[in-house]
């Protein structure tokens, strides 16, 4: 019998399916999932080889576990019958800017409730997700919980009232990053390179720079000091990122990505 059940089958659910059997963490016989009115579901099942339901009673008969992974405007028209059918039950939820609060009265009877924000690279296993929960998650809830978004790439459990920041910075931060390589490019060209040379450069920099990051777990400012003699090309462009308040940028942009976030929780 399932024990995992997805309630939405669309990108995030697919992401989470296809990291969860990848490593082992369920096999398909223990996974089955519903879509909306579409065909996602269908498809995800027929891709992954996991069950999918016929219906909401069918889907969470037997769950130990509920993954929420429709998208957050649905959330207001949800069934009603949810509240009773996932009662005694784990809800994890990742619907953007859905607050505990706003979760508990749709799942007022889960064991527990769990909110958290993943991001787009967890689709390729390389996701970072911010959690938190209702109330104390008992131990072997916890394991669950990391086992889950684990499988997903890194997980980190944090008070609901730094989640508008978490979401700022690594729920918006592949965006600002990809707008980042972009720049990147577009100052190649500028400084006289082909269009797919500078592309193809700024790709393998970001790739590599943050590779260089993780492996050594060192400081970025210390990397960034190895590579900048005095007076050298590193510290002429250097210069000119600090003359132009580059950090102070960065600040503005990810204030403004949450003060956004705290609007849109704010709206339920
Ligand atoms: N994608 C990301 O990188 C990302 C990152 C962070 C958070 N999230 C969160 O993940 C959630 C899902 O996003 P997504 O990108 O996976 O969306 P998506 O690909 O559009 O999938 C949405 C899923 O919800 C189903 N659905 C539609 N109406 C429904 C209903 N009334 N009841 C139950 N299910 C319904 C859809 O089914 P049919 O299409 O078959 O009708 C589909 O399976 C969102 O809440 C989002 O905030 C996503």
């Amino acid at each position: 019998m399932p024990k995992l059940t997805f309630i939405g089958s669309g990108r995030m659910a697919s992401a989470m399916v296809e990291g969860l059997l990848a490593k082992g963490v369920y096999s398909t016989s223990d996974v089955i999932c519903l879509g909306g009115s579409g065909t996602s579901a269908s498809a995800l099942a027929a891709r992954t080889g996991i069950l999918v339901a016929a219906s909401l009673e069918q889907a969470l008969e037997s769950a130990e576990t509920v993954i929420v992974a429709f998208k957050p405007q649905h959330l207001a028209g949800a069934d009603p019958r949810l509240a009773a059918l996932t009662a005694g039950r784990l809800v994890i939820s990742v619907l953007a800017a859905k607050t505990i609060a706003r979760l508990d009265r749709t799942f007022p009877k889960a064991r527990n409730l769990v909110r958290c924000m993943p991001n787009t690279p967890a689709a390729i296993g390389a996701g970072m997700t911010g959690w938190c929960a209702r109330s104390t998650l008992s131990e072997p809830d916890r394991a669950t919980v990391t086992g889950l978004l684990g499988a997903i790439g890194k997980e980190l459990e944090l008070p609901e009232a730094q989640i508008d920041a978490l979401m700022a910075v690594s729920g918006c931060g592949p965006a600002f990053v990809f707008e980042f390589t972009a720049a990147l490019r577009e100052a190649g060209i500028a400084a006289g390179l082909e269009r797919s040379q500078a592309q193809m450069l700024a790709l393998e920099t970001v790739l590599g720079a943050a590779r260089l990051m993780a492996r050594t777990k060192a400081e970025p400012e210390e990397l960034r000091n190895q590579v900048t003699s005095p007076n050298g090309t590193t510290f002429a462009g250097l210069q000119r990122m600090s003359a132009r308040d580059f950090r102070g940028l960065m600040k503005e942009t990810v204030l403004a990505a949450k003060a956004r976030s705290e609007e849109l929780s704010r709206q339920e």
